[in-house]
């Protein structure tokens, strides 16, 4: 039998990078291929275990480069194509919604026009619970994969338009796809700009850790491996045409996430610091994930053993992050929030 290829964008980033080792490492008659043009997000260290293995492959390249992208699928022959490179960070969108639309929207109908062109078994198109917009603090509502979309954010708002052209797609043309829509990930490897991980390596450097508005917003987390299993599910079981939400029935608010990992670390309180809010900050996220309950599909980590791994993680590739810290994410950070006036960040 043939060996598959599978085509992963995005693969040098941190749930790309978790699924392409997901792969490799499941799948070894997979041939799979990291494609990822490297941005700030990107990072090849990550994969240093698996970079001589015979089914790993990394290809440097931009999405929207159409020509390179058209040219490199018409010579591998990707079978499958899960799309996750991507600007991914909410507040940068904030700032400069341009590349946000450059890679998110056009980059994607690069590869939707590049799938279709070697008729791909299936594009999965792995995307955000944050294009259904927001919800109210009412325990009982969530976001099923009928909820309309009402994206807040420019990066939202990208990534919605991203999802309707991978729906229009497969309504024109008839190509194979799958929409996963998932929550808030966290785990190894998640960039330190994000809440958890720059929560986690701030109070490990006794810094302090800035929370937007009044730290009530609600995210529904859930561990990167469970989301990993759950593309594979898809991709391999899911119905031609559909979209699937996943979440683990995990939320918490801000301050209570903040607030456990500086138990688990034995941190004072003292060192939140709130700062003025997100523009357009969503209230709640909360996932309804019985149709991918139906499929198969189980999370096996509790937000309480996802953390306590998770923190472990960081402790234990401290040297990962602090690279990361070292380079040009210092300007970042203090741009990001000087502009909030939290100078003691
Ligand atoms: P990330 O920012 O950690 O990684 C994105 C990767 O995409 C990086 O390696 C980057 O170099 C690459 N990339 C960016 N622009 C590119 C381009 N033009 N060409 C090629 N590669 C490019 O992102 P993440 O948090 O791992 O998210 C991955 C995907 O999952 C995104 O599509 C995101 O919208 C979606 N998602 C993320 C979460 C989350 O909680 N992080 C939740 C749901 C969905
Ligand atoms: O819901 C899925 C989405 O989750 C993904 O599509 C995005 O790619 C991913 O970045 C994430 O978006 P959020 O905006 O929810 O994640 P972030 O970690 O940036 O923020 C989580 C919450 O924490 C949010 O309510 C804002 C708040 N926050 C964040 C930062 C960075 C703070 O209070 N302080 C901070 O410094």
């Amino acid at each position: 039998m043939a060996r598959k290829k599978i085509l992963v964008t995005g693969g040098a980033g941190f749930i790309g990078g978790n699924f392409v080792q997901y792969m490799v490492n499941k799948y070894p008659a997979y041939d799979v291929y990291n494609l990822d043009v490297l941005t700030y997000a990107g990072d090849l260290t990550k994969h240093r275990n698996i970079e001589n293995k015979d089914n790993y492959f990394f290809v440097k390249a931009d999405i929207v480069d159409r020509g390179t992208i058209i040219s490199l699928f018409e010579k591998e022959q990707f079978d499958y194509v899960v799309h996750l490179a991507a600007e991914s960070h909410v507040d940068r969108s904030i700032t400069d919604p341009g590349v946000f639309v450059r890679t998110n929207v056009l980059g994607t109908q690069v590869l939707l026009d590049a799938s279709k062109h070697i008729n791909v078994t299936k594009f999965v198109h792995v995307s955000t619970d944050e294009v259904y917009g927001e919800l109210d603090f009412d325990p009982t509502t969530f976001f099923t994969e009928d909820t309309p979309l009402q994206p807040n954010s420019p990066y939202s708002a990208s990534k919605a338009s991203s999802d309707l052209l991978v729906r229009a797609y497969y309504e024109t043309y008839g190509l194979p796809m799958n929409i996963t829509r998932c929550s808030n990930n966290y785990g190894p490897y998640h960039f330190p700009e994000k809440l958890i991980p720059l929560t986690i390596s701030r109070l490990l450097n006794d810094e302090k850790v800035p929370i937007y508005g009044d730290g009530k917003n609600i995210r529904d987390w859930l561990h990167v491996w469970d989301h990993c299993k759950a593309v594979d599910l898809v991709m391999h079981e899911g119905r031609e045409g559909e979209i699937y939400n996943v979440g683990g029935h995990n939320e918490r608010t801000n301050l209570e996430v903040v607030k456990t990992i500086m138990t688990i670390l034995s941190k004072s309180e003292d060192l939140i610091e709130f700062v003025p809010d997100r523009l357009g900050h969503d209230k709640r996220y909360a996932i309804d994930p019985t149709k991918l309950e139906n499929l198969g599909w189980k999370p096996t980590y509790t937000f309480e053993n996802g953390i306590g791994q998770t923190i472990l993680w960081y402790l234990d590739n401290k040297q990962w992050w602090e690279n990361i810290l070292s380079g040009e994410y210092q300007d970042y950070f203090i741009n990001q929030y000087t502009i909030k006036n939290a100078k003691n960040c």
